[in-house]
């Protein structure tokens, strides 16, 4: 399970942070993160593209787990590159003054609008999805008197163990081509001679939250047999093999995520395998963890409101926020460590209900969960919430979003201010 720092108070520490000081000072609900873990998960994984790939390879932080500037300066001073998936992400990318040619423009159906933007801020790369978008990417990129440098995204047809809605690489997902309809193939064709384009490479991303090597050692091996077929068929060199993110992380102590780096040493292997293999030369590697870099460094923390028993049935503790800053309860039963922050050190003597405050009874973060005794007043911490929590909140009920706050060596600050009222109203029109 996750490590929990306990400071002399006995409260819940986040990057040498008391947290019930955080919490008077930049009030609840708030988003803490420990930036030195999100720096130390940066680095475990470059680390390992350096010892398992000879640094031929890069690191993307998959900007959807968390984008605000604030984090993505730090992945930048870290030596990562970006997956962006929308304009807004690229947009806050580039206000935070992101190296441009290492952003990777992800999206099953990226606009218009969307593909001129990533071209006049001059994106490292388009993963293509699909062959309308080569088209509409290759005229536009024409029109500007500018090559876009693409990778297509592929369906590997692996399937990876985990919640449905999380799950991409299987036949029928809505992202990119597939392989065994010879759709795949095709698009490589069209972009080998399309104008405008330089291809790449190719790209997959089987799921999110996997704790298997398995399914990314399957991906990687089809993925190479694809980087073979591509060579025979169309003469041209497969560059760079991306193979997404989808690294799972511990929630509570039912998970046993493996060793960071353990996936590219896995890969690495079959990888040079393979090329030996199909006599294919080694692409460079990309890999794009989101979750895995975020979410363990992010705590959020409550205020305790009213604690309702239900006598015999449970006991409703509920706190001044819920699924309008974390929604994966609701959407996926997703179970997290919870804590009385100021008794964070002591036994989880009791079993409760956390409640949100949204108008709505699935606004739950947790059923049945372990925790402290709490009363009304206090902080209530719910764990390894750095990875889509901020970046899925939404304004239900016009509860206005947390701050994000980073805290690390004793002190903290803001990197994302708390919405007011008056940000709520703002683009209503009377
Ligand atoms: N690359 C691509 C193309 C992706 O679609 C994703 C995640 C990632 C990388 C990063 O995956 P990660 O390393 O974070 O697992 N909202 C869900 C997770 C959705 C993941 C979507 N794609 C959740 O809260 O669990």
């Amino acid at each position: 399970s996750n490590h929990i720092n306990v400071n002399e108070k006995n409260h819940l520490s986040i990057g040498g942070c008391d947290s019930l000081d955080l919490a008077k000072k930049f009030g609840t609900p708030l988003y803490v993160l420990d930036e030195a873990v999100i720096r130390e998960n940066c680095r475990r994984y470059v680390d390992s593209v350096n010892k398992f790939y000879n640094g031929n390879g890069m690191i993307l932080y998959a900007s959807k787990a968390l984008c605000a500037g604030g984090v993505l300066k730090i992945a930048d001073e870290e030596g990562l590159g970006l997956d962006v998936v929308s304009g807004g992400e690229l947009y806050t990318a580039h206000k935070a003054g992101f190296p441009m040619e290492k952003v990777y423009f992800h999206g099953n159906n990226k606009s218009e609008d969307e593909l001129r933007m990533a071209l006049d801020f001059g994106v490292g790369r388009f993963v293509v999805d699909n062959e309308q978008e080569l088209s509409a990417l290759s005229r536009l990129a024409k029109e500007k008197g500018k090559t876009a440098s693409v990778l297509f995204r592929i369906k590997p047809g692996v399937d990876a163990h985990t919640h449905d809605f999380i799950r991409t690489g299987q036949i029928d997902s809505k992202f990119g081509v597939a392989l065994e309809t010879g759709e795949a193939l095709a698009i490589v064709k069209k972009a080998v001679c399309a104008e405008n384009i330089a291809f790449c490479g190719i790209h997959c991303h089987i799921g999110s939250q996997i704790f298997d090597l398995a399914p990314f050692c399957e991906a990687a091996s089809v993925m190479m047999g694809f980087i073979k077929e591509i060579k025979t068929e169309c003469g041209a060199d497969v560059r760079e093999l991306n193979l997404g993110g989808g690294f799972g992380i511990s929630y509570t102590e039912a998970d046993d995520p493996l060793p960071y780096g353990t996936f590219m040493e896995a890969v690495s292997r079959v990888i040079h395998e393979e090329a030996e293999k199909h006599g294919v030369a080694l692409p460079f590697i990309l890999m794009e963890p989101g979750r895995s870099i975020i979410g363990p460094a992010g705590v959020t923390l409550y205020t305790v409101g009213n604690v309702k028993e239900i006598p015999g049935v449970r006991t409703y503790v509920s706190v001044d926020g819920g699924m309008a800053d974390n929604p994966r309860y609701i959407l996926y039963q997703a179970e997290y460590d919870f804590l009385n922050a100021g008794a964070a050190g002591s036994d989880k003597t009791e079993v409760v209900t956390v409640a949100g405050k949204c108008c709505e009874s699935g606004d739950l973060l947790g059923e049945h969960v372990a925790i402290q005794p709490v009363r009304p007043g206090d902080i209530l911490a719910v764990m390894a919430t750095g990875a889509y929590n901020y970046s899925m909140a939404s304004h239900y009920n016009r509860l206005p979003n947390p701050a994000v706050v980073l805290a690390d060596g004793g002190s903290a600050r803001v990197i994302v201010r708390r919405e007011t009222y008056e940000d709520l109203v703002k683009n209503d029109v009377l």
